[in-house]
């Protein structure tokens, strides 16, 4: 851990709260001590993760997944440890040097295309990139967009920026991967005599470009960068990296396709917008979409493409599960068109009405067919029903085959049968972890290790005065109980749980926390509990005893071990009376 001491990991846990942090990815409700919220770990339908505050602990009671804050947003985020440290660190205000981000691999890349994209935006504002603005313009966008999404020129010469980099020490590797030059005879430039609009990464990095032609010349209207170490375009939304605060805060985003569609929504104050750039969502893509865990706005282009890509990226986010609207405008080509068209507030408005994924998909079905010819409408009907099967919501099933019955006059019970009867999901219920039907000793040894889990004194003490438990799940515990304080030389449960504990062991663990949590910790009973156990294990030895005592026939050996029971019986007494 480069440059983070562990005092300094734990002063950051310490200040965070693992609730407001967790809620900033997925919403929380509060159900007695505890949170709930809809586990992002494995394909969830009921809130199934519970997150305590008190604890500093998440876990989740059907994929198990368990651990802390730091743990949370290292699986959400996907990064190293360290990276998460720093991310729970900025959202609680605090700034720490880990002396290494992701980004330092890639660091020369990086600076390369910043490089570039300052050189392009410069451009833009010299006499080579005067019909270019002027193009720019006559759409609309004015010096002010031009300025916020650091839109550009790319000149007209083959190897500006080939020269360009090369002179500030960049060589050739860097700009071949970053996709800024190819090599063919020469190194050439890879965008030439183009607008250029940069394309960051969700954390709001330049990492490549889209560049249009702006003249009426015979070549693709767009070239972009191709994959690079730091552009994938599967993992990439054009204008996510502005777009994710303002959706959280409306509660949705709107999912364009072209990057004039997005950038024409900001400028008109529609900020919660981002594009993908004409290629369907990926997984990846959809995992972006996720994290911010608001509803999503599809407004493809209104062309047959664009109905093509609205089915397509809606089953992939229906799919999902993501709470999805679709939003088909008309009388213009696509959302660039339609704000200029119109405006801001009918855009708006638009939004608020748009369909769900399944009224979209039932028009969509009738679109091209005369419903006044049987086979068509049995068509139709065929495909709706194919939908029906595919839904759980018995409601949404009985209101669509009434209407479909009552609007083609097909009986409603011939339609139900068509519906083959899908197996409802089964519903998890959320139990409280209970330890099953302990024994004295055994609720003893859980109460022991709760003590433990809670303060390195107890550990201590563990150690000096019994150092053994007469049960094998509950001295593993406390063997790595003492393994972890051995090694951290602090004692966390959140921790202790995340870094120490292999999974089998996991609901145990989870157990004993959830069964003793109302303990007020109290030495005095500790201490108590200590010699309990030390009675445990002297009943258990007098037991052996009594055992070997029936095997031996030595008359000397038996009254040496007889004595040894009575002095071991009496000790008893003497523990149970202080
Ligand atoms: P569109 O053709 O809808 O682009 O393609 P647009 O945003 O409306 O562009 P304008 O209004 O004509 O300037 C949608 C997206 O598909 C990608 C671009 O990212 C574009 O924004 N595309 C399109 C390409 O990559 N290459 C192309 O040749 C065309
Ligand atoms: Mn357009």
């Amino acid at each position: 851990m480069a440059g983070l001491a562990n005092e300094e990991i734990n002063r950051i846990q310490s200040q965070a709260n693992i609730v407001e942090i967790i809620s900033s990815y997925i919403s929380l409700e509060k159900q007695g001590k505890n949170y709930f919220g809809v586990c992002p770990f494995h394909d969830d339908h009921n809130p199934s993760m519970s997150v305590s505050e008190e604890k500093g602990l998440f876990t989740c009671f059907v994929c198990h997944k368990t651990g802390n804050v730091f743990s949370f947003v290292q699986d959400f985020e996907n990064v190293s440890f360290i990276e998460a440290v720093r991310i729970v660190a900025s959202k609680i205000g605090i700034e720490i040097d880990t002396g290494y981000r992701e980004t330092d691999v890639y660091s020369k890349h990086y600076e390369a295309v910043e490089l570039t994209l300052k050189f392009y935006q410069n451009n833009l504002k010299s006499q080579e990139g005067l019909s270019a603005r002027e193009y720019l313009n006559k759409r609309g966008i004015n010096d002010e967009i031009i300025e916020e999404f650091n839109i550009g020129y790319a000149p007209t010469n083959y190897d500006t920026i080939c020269k360009l980099l090369t002179t500030k020490g960049f060589d050739e590797q860097i700009l071949v991967e970053t996709g800024l030059a190819n090599r063919g005879n020469t190194l050439y430039d890879l965008f030439r005599n183009r607008i250029t609009f940069p394309i960051h990464n969700p954390s709001g990095k330049p990492v490549g470009f889209s560049a249009r032609i702006y003249e009426d010349i015979n070549e693709a209207k767009y070239i972009n960068t191709k994959e690079t170490p730091i552009f994938k375009k599967g993992k990439i939304l054009f204008n996510y990296h502005r777009a994710q605060n303002e959706a959280r805060r409306l509660k949705y985003l709107i999912v364009v396709e072209g990057q004039m569609d997005a950038i024409r929504l900001y400028a008109s104050g529609i900020k919660n917008v981002v594009a993908t750039m004409g290629t369907a969502l990926t997984d990846d893509h959809i995992k972006l979409l996720k994290k911010l865990n608001v509803k999503i706005i599809l407004c493809m282009d209104n062309d047959t493409a664009g109905e093509k890509a609205t089915i397509q990226n809606g089953e992939a986010l229906s799919s999902a599960n993501v709470d999805l609207s679709i939003l088909r405008i008309t009388g213009a080509k696509d959302p660039d068109e339609y704000i200029l068209k119109h405006s801001k507030e009918e855009f708006e408005d638009a939004v608020k009405h748009a369909a769900t994924y399944f009224d979209f998909k039932l028009s969509y079905y009738k679109k091209d067919k005369n419903l006044n010819k049987v086979e068509d409408v049995s068509n139709y009907i065929n495909q709706v029903l194919a939908e029906l099967n595919k839904s759980n919501n018995q409601v949404l099933i009985d209101l669509t085959v009434n209407e479909l019955s009552q609007e083609y006059g097909v009986d409603k019970n011939v339609l139900l049968n068509q519906i083959i009867k899908v197996e409802p999901v089964k519903v998890n219920k959320i139990e409280p972890r209970k330890e099953k039907k302990l024994s004295k000793n055994q609720k003893l040894s859980s109460i022991l290790l709760y003590y433990m889990m809670n303060d390195t004194k107890y550990i201590r003490l563990y150690e000096q005065e019994l150092g053994f438990i007469p049960d094998e799940k509950y001295l593993d515990i406390a063997n790595d109980l003492l393994a972890f304080f051995l090694k951290y030389n602090y004692i966390n449960i959140a921790d202790f749980i995340t870094y120490e504990i292999s999974s089998d062991k996991y609901e145990q663990v989870l157990a004993i926390v959830d069964n003793n949590i109302r303990i007020e910790l109290n030495d005095a009973d500790y201490v108590g509990i200590i010699n309990k156990i030390k009675m445990w294990i002297d009943e258990n030895k007098i037991n052996e005893l009594k055992a070997k005592l029936k095997s031996i026939t030595d008359i000397n050996e038996k009254l040496k071990l007889m004595d040894e029971i009575a002095k071991m019986k009496k000790r008893m007494c003497q523990n149970e009376e202080s």
